[in-house]
């Protein structure tokens, strides 16, 4: 696939974000109008990993409302957030202003977030929980991460595991609860295609543009793209709880986020690497 066809199925992706934008926005999944602590979205090992944020310069990329950019901006990072998405930004700055919290938004593809943020550079940048799937060059990504930390700078990537994206409910009537091994762990045969009314959130269907493109990205290819753009992997977490309950079938565990029953398998990773 040629980078002109990468770029127009990332457009119809960004129509599809500012589509879904405000299903999300009146969503309970997102609970924006609850002022609940935007730091349920992190796992307690995300802040072991990103060490002190006080006076450090945050870049959250692919930052959709803000949700966890917030986060950051409470522990006194000087916080800012991208997203190629006007309606995602236009949302994420209200939400900073009603939370009295100083956060910058940019609304950028990735791809161009050297360019949109005029040089700056950052001690962490920080992506991920839904982020990379949208991304169809990782090679091209780690790059443009590499350009945007400063030398010593972190990169921490939490996303939901490959393996996750792999399993699906057993085919039948309905969803039972059983899940197989349905969908490609690796990348590499292009995108996938939906098109789907629903967004992930509970809320009425999405009007307006309802296409949109993903493309797995297996461990190895997330770990080869950025140690080629010179950073080094200093820790890779795996994790079996997710934020919510992404199936029926997911329990609550003690630190509030949900699991599957036995076999104990990752659903979540972090990874940890220094420019
Ligand atoms: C699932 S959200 C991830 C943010 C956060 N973890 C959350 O769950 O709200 C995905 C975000 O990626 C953004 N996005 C997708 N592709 C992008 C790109 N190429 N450049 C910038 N933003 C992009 C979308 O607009 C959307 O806001």
């Amino acid at each position: 696939m040629t980078s002109a066809e990468h770029a127009r199925l990332m457009r119809a992706n960004q129509a599809n974000w500012d589509a879904r934008t405000p299903v999300h926005v009146t969503s309970r999944f997102y609970g924006l109008d609850e002022d609940l602590d935007p730091e349920r979205w992190f796992a307690a090992f995300e802040w072991e990993d990103l060490g002190e944020l006080s006076g450090r310069d945050v870049l959250h990329l692919q930052c959709h409302l803000g949700t966890e950019t917030l986060a950051f901006a409470r522990r006194g990072a000087r916080a800012v957030g991208l997203d190629f998405s006007a309606a995602s930004v236009t949302a994420a700055r209200d939400l900073a202003a009603k939370s009295g919290l100083d956060v910058t938004y940019v609304q950028a593809n990735v791809y161009d977030a050297v360019k949109a943020l005029e040089g700056r550079r950052f001690d962490v940048v920080y992506t991920g929980k839904g982020a990379l799937c949208y991304l169809p060059d990782l090679d091209r990504w780690a790059d443009v991460v590499a350009g945007l930390l400063r030398p010593g700078g972190r990169l921490y990537v939490v996303e939901f595991h490959p393996l996750l994206h792999a399993l699906g409910p057993k085919p039948g009537l309905g969803e039972g609860p059983e899940l197989l091994l349905r969908h490609d762990y690796l990348g590499g045969a292009g995108p996938v295609h939906r098109d789907a009314t629903h967004t992930y959130t509970d809320g009425p269907a999405v009007e307006g543009a309802t296409d949109s493109y993903e493309w797995m990205h297996g461990m190895g290819e997330v770990v080869t793209a950025v140690t080629e753009a010179g950073m080094s992997v200093r820790r890779l977490r795996e994790s079996d709880e997710l934020p919510w309950p992404r199936w029926p079938r997911m329990v609550r565990t003690d630190s509030g986020w949900w699991r599957l029953p036995e076999p104990r398998i990752p659903l979540l990773y972090g990874l940890l690497a220094l420019r």
